[in-house]
């Protein structure tokens, strides 16, 4: 696109107050914006006019979840087949690191986060010490995708160079970065990082596959025959990962696609549950769940829709080649988003502001024939810090750490 063509853009989407600065930049600077301008997908605005009444009629259902005394009484063949897996080079591990981590109000990336107190414990040393103990146990190293934003990918690079990788071979971690989409205020105006940036943020943490492509790695996943993916978050500092319990379970029960979860702690626990759609597997948010659909109790009397989902998912890599190319529903998130404001000077904001655009890793369940729901124990697997203090916190998840006897 030439110049006039981005001014056309910005003016049938109504944004050329992003072009407000433009006579006050030198050309570097015009460069930069506009070919931001020009690279940002205005399509996305058009979901801010989309109604929630536009949504179709969903016919939701339980999915039976695989639950702790089953998965104990199997537990030996699962992790059988699960470490042989990994030993046989099949199994692949990303870690979903793009995010801001806006709620934790910390402005490293999230995983350089300290929990430690006498000693340092960093979460992404809690996240490769988890990792080190499946590497040990299959005597084999897994493949460590990391995925990052524009935003944090250089930080986190430098921080693992400098901790020497936490002791993980180097050539096995591998960085990548996400796309970065424009933030709106509550009108629907892209909000400007400076007079020449717009404010981008990541675009959800649903496109890291097709993320890993663009990238160059699917070649890499190919060339190392990977079979299966372990998806998971930054953020739990419990996570187990590339567990072969879990990867042997799903294997057995001839799955293309597993999620851990943990039995919600009371009815409306803020959590989504891993159901049935129209016969497929579907996350339903907590805020979608109807009063019948929380009170449902089944035929053992228990709660029909008791299991929550903790952003570690395993899929069959052959199925996620195939809808590499399929459109993700896209989320618009109430977010804080920093700016400029009408004098040019720069707000972070203490509330949320405006929106972001995001895809979800969880609406690729939806795409699989078939998902596992995996139960997990809680205590033991499941310590996300989302909140400085608090519900899901730094402070909740030392007191988990603890009683995991690791030593902080
Ligand atoms: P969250 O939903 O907790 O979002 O991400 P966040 O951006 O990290 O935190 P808040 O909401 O601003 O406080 C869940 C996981 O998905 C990753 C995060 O890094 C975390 O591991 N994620 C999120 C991405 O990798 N990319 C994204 O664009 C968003």
């Amino acid at each position: 696109m030439n110049r006039q063509e981005i001014i056309k853009k910005t003016e049938e989407a109504k944004q050329t107050h992003l072009l407000k600065y433009v006579d006050e930049l030198n050309e570097k600077e015009k460069e930069q914006l506009f070919s931001q301008i020009e690279e940002a997908d205005f399509s996305l605005l058009d979901k801010l006019n989309e109604k929630q009444s536009e949504k179709k009629e969903r016919f939701i259902q339980p999915l039976k979840a695989l639950e702790w005394d089953e998965i104990n009484e199997h537990h030996q063949e699962y992790e059988a087949i699960g470490l042989e897996q990994i030993r046989l080079g099949k199994v692949g591990a990303v870690l979903l690191a793009g995010g801001q981590g806006t709620r934790l109000g910390f402005d490293k990336p999230k995983g350089m986060f300290n929990v430690g107190l006498e000693k340092d414990l960093f979460i992404f040393e809690c996240l490769i010490n988890n990792l080190l103990e499946v590497t040990n146990k299959a005597n084999a190293y897994i493949p460590f995708y990391i995925m990052c934003s524009e935003k944090n990918y250089e930080d986190t690079v430098a921080f693992f160079e400098e901790h020497n990788y936490f002791s993980y071979p180097k050539e096995y971690v591998l960085f990548f970065k996400q796309e970065m989409v424009p933030a709106v205020d509550y009108q629907g105006k892209i909000y400007m990082e400076s007079k020449c940036s717009l404010s981008l943020s990541p675009n959800g943490n649903g496109g890291w596959f097709s993320s890993m492509a663009k990238a160059g790695l699917l070649k890499d996943v190919k060339e190392r025959k990977l079979e299966w993916l372990n998806v998971f978050s930054v953020d739990n500092v419990l996570q187990r990962i590339a567990d072969p319990v879990f990867i042997g379970a799903t294997i057995k029960h001839g799955c293309v696609s597993g999620g851990k979860v943990v039995r919600k702690a009371e009815p409306h626990e803020k959590i989504g549950v891993l159901c049935l759609e129209d016969g497929k597997p579907q996350i339903v948010e907590y805020y979608e769940m109807t009063q019948d659909m929380i009170s449902l109790r089944n035929e053992k009397n228990e709660l029909a829709y008791n299991f929550g989902v903790t952003l570690n998912y395993i899929f069959k890599e052959e199925k996620l080649e195939e809808i590499l190319n399929t459109n993700m529903p896209i989320h618009v998130v109430e977010k804080k988003i920093p700016h400029i404001n009408e004098n040019g000077e720069m707000i972070s904001p203490d509330k949320p502001n405006g929106y972001k655009f995001e895809t979800l890793a969880l609406d690729m369940v939806h795409l699989m024939e078939n998902c596992l729901p995996f139960e997990c124990i809680r205590e033991h697997e499941f310590a996300p810090i989302k909140n400085a203090t608090g519900v899901d916190s730094v402070e909740t998840a030392r007191a988990l750490l603890k009683l995991n006897n690791i030593e902080l």
